[in-house]
C-alpha cells in the first residue's frame, strides 16, 4: 500500500492506494492561511503537522490492514514557501507562502544580479524562496541570524515523518537557488541570495528515495515493515505525475487557489523574459514549463467572502452553459500577478459595473477573468515555442461546467475531463511513492487518466471570448496608471 500526501494551500489531502494507484481511502484536513498585511500570506507549519496527524490517524483507524501493509509515501506541496529552522530544527517564524509578495524589492534586485536568470532559468519572482530570505535579513535580523536550514513546505512535513533534511528537484527549482538545467544547487545563486550550502537540504529526484518513515510513526499507525518516503514533488510537478504529462505538449490547466497552465517539455528550454516558469519535473532528466496566475479559485473565494455566500453557492448561480462573455470584466490580480506581468503591485479590478449587476453577474465576471488570465499564460507559453497538444482540466474550479466551457472557448483548445477518481497532485505523490519503493519505471506507473469527456471550444463563442480577452488585456496599462504609487 502507498500514501500520497498533498499539502495544499487550504488543506492537506491524503490518499491511500494499492500498487496500481487504485484508491483505497482518503482523508482531508484544512488549516488557515492568514494574510496579516496587504501582500502577505503565511501559514503556521505546526498546522501542517497537526493536519497530517489527523488524516493519518484517521486512515489508520479506518483502514488498519491497508496501513499495516504500507510500503511507500509520496509528498506533494505548495511550492516556494520559506520554512525557516534554527539549529534545533525549531520553526523560527510563520512560513512565507508562494502568493506572498512582500519581497518584491528583493526579488527585483536578485533578478537583476548578473547571471542569475541564466543560472536558475527563471525570473526571480517575489513569491520564490530566495527573495523572502533577503527580506528576512533586512527586516527580521534577529531571525536571520538563527537560520540553520530552509525547507520547502512539503519538506518540513518530510522532516517530521523521517527526521531528514531533504528536498526533491521539482520543488527546489522554485527557490531561485537551484541551477534548473544542471539539477543541483547553484553556488552563484546561493551567493547572490546570501545563503550557504549548509543551509540547504540534500537533493534527490522526486521518484527516488528521500528518507524512511520514523519507527515511532510506524508504531502509531500500525505499519509492519519499512516505509520509503519518495523525494516527491512541488504540487504542479506532482499533478503532472498524476495526469501522466511527460511528453512535449502534454499538459493541464489547473484551477486551484492558483491557476496554472502547464506543458511537459522534451528538454530544458528556459525563457525567463517571458515570465514563463521552467522547472525540473519530478522524474529524472525531464522538465516542464508553466504560466502561473496567483488568484484562480482564490478570486471566487474572495467574492464569496464579500457576498457572504459560499464559493459553491456562487458557482451554482452560473448559467448552465457558456453562451458568451458577460458585459462585466474582472481582472483577477488580487495578489499581484506572475505570468505574464511579473508585477507584485498590480491589483485587480471590476470594469463596467451596472446598477443591475447581481452576485451571479459578478461570479460570471470572476470566472471569465480567470479564463482571460489563463489565456495570457497560453500566449506566454506559445511565445517560448511551447505548443500544448493535449490539455486536461483539474482543480476545484474544474467542477464547474460553465467554467470549463468558457475556458475551452477562451483558449480555443479542447479540454479533457478525466472520467473520475483521483488524478491530481495527491495521486501523483502516491505514484512517486510507488516508484521510489518498488524501483518501477515512472512511465509505466504514471499513465494519463481515462478521459470521461472532451469539452470542445465552440466556433460561435471563440471570436466573442477572443474579443473580450482583447478588451481585458487593454485594461492592464489603464489599471496600472490608475493605481496610487
Ligand atoms: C507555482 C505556484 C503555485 C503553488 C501553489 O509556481 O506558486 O501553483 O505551487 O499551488
Amino acid at each position: 500500500m502507498y500514501l500520497g500526501l498533498d499539502l495544499g494551500t487550504s488543506g492537506l489531502k491524503a490518499i491511500l492506494t494499492d500498487e496500481t494507484g487504485a484508491l483505497r481511502g482518503t482523508r482531508e484536513a484544512s488549516y488557515a492561511n492568514p494574510h496579516p498585511h496587504t501582500g502577505w500570506s503565511e501559514q503556521d507549519p505546526a498546522d501542517w503537522i497537526a493536519a497530517c496527524e489527523t488524516v493519518l490517524d484517521g486512515l489508520a483507524a479506518g483502514h488498519p490492514s491497508d496501513m499495516a501493509a504500507l510500503k511507500g509515501i509520496g509528498l506533494s506541496g505548495h511550492m516556494h514557501g520559506a520554512t525557516l529552522l534554527g539549529a534545533d530544527d525549531a520553526v523560527l517564524r510563520p512560513c512565507i507562502l508562494w502568493n506572498d509578495t512582500r519581497a518584491a524589492e528583493e526579488a527585483a534586485a536578485l533578478d537583476a544580479a548578473p547571471g542569475l536568470r541564466e543560472a536558475t532559468g527563471n525570473i526571480v519572482f517575489p513569491g520564490f524562496t530566495a527573495p523572502k530570505l533577503l527580506w528576512v535579513e533586512r527586516h527580521e535580523p534577529e531571525i536571520w541570524e538563527k537560520v540553520a536550514k530552509v525547507l520547502l513546505p512539503k519538506d518540513y512535513l518530510r522532516l517530521w515523518l523521517t527526521g531528514e533534511h531533504l528536498s526533491d528537484l521539482s520543488d527546489s527549482a522554485g527557490t531561485a537557488w537551484l541551477d534548473v538545467g544542471a539539477r543541483a544547487w547553484s553556488d552563484r545563486a546561493l551567493e547572490a541570495g546570501h545563503m550557504t550550502r549548509a543551509q540547504m537540504p540534500g537533493l534527490v529526484e522526486g521518484s527516488a528515495e528521500g528518507g524512511r518513515l520514523r519507527d515511532a510513526l510506524r508504531a502509531r499507525w500500525g505499519v509492519t515493515g519499512p516505509v520509503v518516503v519518495a523525494g516527491g514533488g512541488g504540487d504542479n510537478a506532482a499533478a503532472a505525475c498524476g495526469a501522466g504529462c511527460f511528453a512535449e505538449g502534454q499538459g493541464f490547466v489547473s484551477l486551484g487557489t492558483s491557476g496554472v497552465l502547464l506543458s511537459a517539455k522534451g528538454g530544458y528550454a528556459p525563457d525567463p523574459a517571458s515570465a514563463v516558469h521552467t522547472f525540473c519535473h519530478a522524474v529524472p532528466d525531464t522538465w516542464y514549463q508553466m504560466g502561473v496566475i496567483l488568484s484562480a479559485t482564490d478570486s471566487l473565494n474572495w467574492l464569496a467572502r464579500q457576498t457572504g455566500r459560499g464559493a459553491a453557492e456562487l458557482a451554482g448561480m452560473l448559467p448552465e452553459r457558456a453562451e458568451g462573455p458577460g458585459d462585466l470584466l474582472f481582472l483577477p490580480y488580487l495578489s499581484g500577478e506572475r505570468t505574464p506581468h511579473n508585477d507584485a503591485a498590480l491589483r485587480g479590478a471590476l470594469i463596467g459595473l451596472d446598477v443591475a449587476h447581481d452576485p451571479a453577474a459578478l461570479t460570471q465576471a470572476v470566472v471569465e477573468g480567470v479564463c482571460f488570465a489563463i489565456r495570457d499564460c497560453l500566449e506566454a507559453l506559445r511565445g517560448t515555442g511551447t505548443e500544448l497538444t493535449s490539455v486536461l482540466a483539474m482543480g476545484g474550479g474544474a467542477r464547474s461546467r460553465f467554467w470549463l466551457e468558457a475556458m475551452a472557448s477562451t483558449l480555443d483548445l479542447p479540454l479533457q475531463v478525466p472520467a473520475g477518481g483521483e488524478f491530481g497532485a495527491a495521486l501523483g505523490a502516491a505514484r512517486l511513492g510507488i516508484a521510489a519503493a518498488t524501483g518501477g519505471s515512472p512511465a509505466e506507473i504514471m499513465t494519463p487518466p481515462p478521459v470521461g469527456e472532451t469539452i470542445a471550444p465552440r466556433a460561435d463563442l471563440v471570436p466573442r471570448y477572443a474579443a473580450a480577452w482583447e478588451r481585458y488585456r487593454a485594461l492592464v496599462p489603464a489599471i496600472r496608471a490608475a493605481q496610487a504609487d
